[in-house]
């Protein structure tokens, strides 16, 4: 295949060992400065400009994009995304991972542990929120911080509030999480390609530093990892939508809970506590996946009218349950189903004969109407309510009667 690596940093470790690990295996390869493309969109067909020339055709890119050029970065992966390109890594992927609140936002419906957090705008909610996630000592992080910078932990509730204070007054967005104290500055990185976890670090912070990230003086050391660990960094990196992913899990009492996902993870520390060749790993897995760029199910399905994707739960007591997907009546109503997840197991194109058991949750394609009455009666309503807005109803709760000013 023919690989472009995106990155401002050709000389670096990381892209340094992806290059020789491409070309140790005969593909050809190429280090893309990723400020050095140019998007046009006047064409019919999507295309790049790179240094002032038409793209030559890539088959896969690999990006690499640092914090600072996210915005231009995101762009030009989308590009290639339209280029039908392959990239392990989405332009949507990325941007999830950019931003904590977004992505633990995004974890948060799923059976996967997240320290607990809220974000707050207004001075006034600060104390009740520092209080819900269990009070002081507390972490204050800013929304787009790395390498440890943007992370502090506030011994007291005083202390807290002044950190929130001066941080938004400097219009900065920072989120408040509970402090795992028993994670006693450890915490553990997993390396994540394709769906599997292929090394994994254990990091341990300096002194009385809380802070692992290496960036801090952490030191590292190789781990293997408990299968619920595995299980939860190669979920949280494909629900994020990356194929390659450095997963950052603290270790709770009752498992792991993740911090967050990278999207860019540096291999010099892992390769090196590990002695595992990563960069060969991600060279193979794109190769292996190169024939299958990202397209969006949902676009592309639901071109057909009434037709779309919904997700239908087995509800304890209702009638499939017992019941093969064969005679569950799906197929009659012209639902077919994609995937069944049954505990933290998902099932591709379950058989015909799999029988359904409550709280399996089945990702069908079909008819809207024919769905309707099976999904699970919250993303009814909100399916209704857009449809056609409800009657008005008397207002009950305390909130919505206290609109004061200020509140518009
Ligand atoms: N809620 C927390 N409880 C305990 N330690 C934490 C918590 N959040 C972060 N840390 C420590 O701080 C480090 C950096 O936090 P992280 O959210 O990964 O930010 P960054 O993007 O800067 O690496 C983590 O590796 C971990 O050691
Ligand atoms: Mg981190």
């Amino acid at each position: 295949m023919k690989l472009g690596i995106l990155s401002r940093a050709p000389n670096v470790y990381s892209t340094q060992r992806l290059k020789t690990a491409a070309l140790d295996r005969g593909h050809e390869v190429r280090v893309l400065n990723t400020l050095r493309f140019a998007i046009d969109l006047a064409d019919d067909e999507p295309a790049l400009q790179y240094r002032g020339k038409t793209l030559s055709e890539y088959d896969a890119v690999l990006p690499r994009i640092g914090a600072s050029i996210t915005f231009f970065g995101l762009a030009v992966v989308r590009q290639f995304e339209q280029m039908d390109v392959y990239t392990p890594n989405t332009a949507a992927g990325i941007a999830n991972s950019r931003d904590k609140l977004r992505s633990i936002q995004i974890l948060s419906r799923h059976d996967i542990g997240i320290p607990a957090t809220t974000f707050v705008r207004d001075r006034q909610d600060v104390l009740a929120a520092i209080d819900r996630v269990g009070g002081a000592p507390v972490v204050i992080k800013l929304l787009e911080g790395t390498q440890g910078i943007g992370v502090i932990l506030a011994p007291d509730t005083k202390v807290a509030e002044a950190i929130i204070e001066t941080l938004q007054s400097a219009r900065q967005n920072v989120l408040i999480q509970r402090f795992i104290a028993e994670s006693k500055g450890r915490d553990v990185r997993a390396l994540v390609v394709g769906d599997r976890v292929v090394a994994a670090m254990r990091r341990k912070a300096q002194g009385d530093e809380f802070r692992s990230n290496v960036h801090r003086g952490g030191t590292t050391e190789a781990v293997t990892l408990d299968p619920e660990f595995e299980r939860v960094a190669v979920q949280a990196a494909q629900i994020m939508g990356l194929r390659v992913a450095g997963v950052d899990m603290l270790e709770a009492d009752d498992g792991p809970l993740v911090m967050e996902v990278n999207s860019s993870p540096g291999l010099e520390g892992i390769e090196t506590a590990t002695g595992l060749d990563i960069a060969g790993s991600i060279v193979d897995y794109i190769a292996d996946q190169v024939d299958f760029p990202e397209l969006d199910v949902r676009q592309r399905l639901t071109v057909s009218t009434g037709y779309g994707v919904a997700e239908l739960l087995m509800r304890e007591g209702a009638d499939m349950i017992g019941k093969t997907i064969a005679d569950s009546g799906l197929r009659d109503q012209d639902i077919t189903v994609l995937t069944l997840t049954r505990g933290t197991k998902v099932i591709p194109n379950p058989r015909n004969d799999r029988v359904l058991e409550p709280d399996d949750r089945l990702l069908c394609f079909g008819k809207l109407d024919s769905m309707r009455h099976l999904v699970p009666e919250k993303s009814r309503r909100r399916l209704r309510r857009k449809i056609k807005p409800l009657p008005a109803e008397p207002i009950h709760d305390v909130e919505a009667q206290s609109v004061g000013p200020g509140d518009s």
